[in-house]
């Protein structure tokens, strides 16, 4: 099971989890809304809730105001009126109208209900590229003879970045994978069958820190400008704080003859002590 399945099975575990909180308090608060039940809600907690309203001003007298509507306006009885042995009369919430806790308690469950949406839709977006075919899945690059002719010019090697795959696509000569970093990985070189010349496809994400690699055609190498770490042309680790070689992916050739980098599969190997390709060949562009 890899990381990101099961980061996205506690993403759903959690969200379920939270829904069934929403609905369960929903629920609750549905019941709520019937007849209170003896003792919980009273004409005294009435009282005190509109004295705190400042409807106070109406104590003891009928209200009378010109300002609001009669209806509309609760007649409180001054504390002398009550009785100490006064039965207390149910009332139910709507007769009530909305209490300043089921104004909280609507108000803390819509923040709630809020972060839940931002949650779902944080997730979403993290996997949207892998629900979509991006980063992080199997990425056609086009035809491999294709690819070979932009890439491979006589003695000239221009390195061709594939911006879906975030990878440098370099030609690798399948006969040098025996006693090479890349011997036990085969599956990071494909395409040369017919010539003995395949591509590799390798991870533009400096393996020190993380800056962008970009190629350097003078030197026929790669040279990070963060710390100048600097691989040679098949992304072998030649110099600088670089703990080993740049990733590269898994890549295949499909039944159509297309180049598919698998970018899902990120393939590590440690410092080359044997090169491939020579490096530097020309000024560095890094210094
Ligand atoms: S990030 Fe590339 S050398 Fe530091």
């Amino acid at each position: 099971m890899t990381g990101a399945l099961l980061f996205a099975m506690i993403l759903i575990l959690l969200a379920l989890i939270s829904a069934a909180a929403v609905v369960a308090i929903a629920a609750r608060r549905q019941d709520a809304d019937g007849p209170a039940t003896a003792g919980e809600f009273d004409r005294r907690a009435q009282k005190a809730d509109q004295e705190r309203k400042k409807v106070a001003a109406t104590v003891g007298t009928a209200p009378a105001s010109d300002a609001v509507p009669a209806e509309d306006v609760v007649y409180v009885p001054a504390p002398h009126e009550f009785e100490e042995d006064e039965p207390r009369v149910e009332i139910s919430y709507d007769d009530y109208g909305v209490t300043r806790r089921k104004f909280f308690n609507r108000a803390i469950g819509a923040v709630f209900g809020l972060f839940i949406l931002q949650f779902a839709l944080a997730g979403l977006a993290f996997f949207w590229p892998k629900l979509k075919g991006g980063f992080g899945t199997a990425i056609k690059a086009g035809s491999v003879s294709s690819l070979k002719a932009q890439v491979i010019d006589g003695a000239t090697v221009t390195p061709l970045f594939v911006p879906a795959a975030q990878a440098w696509l370099v030609p690798f000569e399948v006969s040098r994978l025996p006693g090479s970093s890349f011997e036990a990985t085969p599956n990071v070189v494909a395409g040369g069958e017919s010539d003995g010349i395949g591509l590799m496809a390798l991870w533009q994400k400096c393996v020190h820190l993380g800056c962008r690699v970009p190629d350097c055609v003078s030197s026929q190498g790669f040279e990070c400008p963060c710390h100048g770490s600097k691989y040679n042309i098949s992304g072998e680790y030649s110099s600088g704080p670089a703990p080993r070689n740049l990733d590269r992916f898994a890549v295949a050739v499909d039944d159509a003859g297309d180049f598919v980098i698998d970018t899902g599969t990120v393939v590590q190997t440690s410092r080359a002590t044997t090169f491939t390709a020579v490096y530097p060949q020309g000024p560095f562009c890094v210094g």
